[in-house]
């Protein structure tokens, strides 16, 4: 019996949102693992000193500042990815998040912050889907993991409009990987639940986690490490038969 590969040594990985948080850490992760890493996010600044830190290791990444709202600089993403590595392998769109909706009630959303939320948790998601998915198709191969959250199936009050737009990005999710199964271009999307990066940490009152974690099965909460094992097992040819799965990495049903 030929052994599965459940690796992603070699194979031209995107990363959006690594600048920082969970798309930072699957970054360094990624380039541990021997993916080529091209690393995307507005901040060039954070860009550059994350690929110093995977070069200094012997791993191979590039920069390229890109506001993932925006067409033409996705378009110029995919074209300095081809330019510097000839193909793209796979897309983790990570970019994404609630900001400052921690402490703001429905009732108080201003148009302004519903539209760059909306930019960044869905139009962002599906322009990005696009743009990689063009060179992907033509390749006749590629995966795409997309960044959902448990608060798309659970109703969590001060993320209502990110997981509405989260709900959104799990019917795209199974909806592109319909439209591109025939192509062997695989589209999954992971669901994290609380996930401790440093942002997280710094918004919530450690008292906040503890009585949290209480409705978590496993009684705790991400580490953005947790995110790692389930993102490079989408990457790697030992899920070549698993598209359109909205994978839940929350700790157990809650
Ligand atoms: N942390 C959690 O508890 C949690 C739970 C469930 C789901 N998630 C999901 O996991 C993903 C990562 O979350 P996180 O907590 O790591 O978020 P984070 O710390 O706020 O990081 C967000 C990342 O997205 C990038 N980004 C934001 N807007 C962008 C834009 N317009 N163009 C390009 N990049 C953009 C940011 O970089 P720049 O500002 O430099 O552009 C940053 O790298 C998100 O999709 C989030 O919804 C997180």
């Amino acid at each position: 019996m030929t052994i599965p590969s459940f690796s992603v040594g070699g194979k031209v990985t995107i990363i959006t949102g690594a600048s920082r948080g969970i798309g930072n850490t699957l970054a360094m992760g990624f380039a541990e693992a021997g993916a080529r890493v091209a690393l995307v996010a507005r901040t060039a600044s954070a860009l550059e000193s994350t690929v110093e830190k995977i070069r200094s290791k012997g791993g191979t990444a590039i920069a390229i500042p890109t506001d993932v709202t925006n067409c033409k600089q996705l378009e110029e993403m995919v074209e300095k990815t081809i330019s510097e590595f000839g193909r793209i392998d796979v897309l983790l769109n990570v970019a994404g998040g609630a900001g400052e909706t921690w402490v703001l009630p429905p009732l108080d959303m201003p148009e302004a912050f519903y539209d760059e939320l909306d930019g960044r948790n869905y139009k962002g998601v599906f322009f990005c889907n696009q743009a990689v998915a063009r060179v992907m198709v033509e390749q006749k191969s590629g995966s795409i993991i997309n960044f959902s959250s448990l608060s798309g199936t659970k109703p969590v009050v001060f993320e209502a409009v990110v997981g509405g737009l989260k709900a959104a990005v799990n019917q795209l999710t199974k909806a592109l990987a319909a439209a591109w199964g025939p192509d062997n271009v695989r589209v999954n999307a992971i669901a994290p639940g609380i996930t401790l990066t440093e942002r997280v940490k710094k918004k919530l009152k450690p008292e906040f986690i503890k009585n949290i974690s209480q409705s978590i099965p496993l009684r705790r909460p991400a580490q953005p490490e947790d995110l790692l094992g389930p993102a490079l097992f989408l990457a790697s040819d030992a899920s070549s038969y698993i598209t359109g799965m909205i994978m839940p990495a929350d700790g157990g049903p809650q």
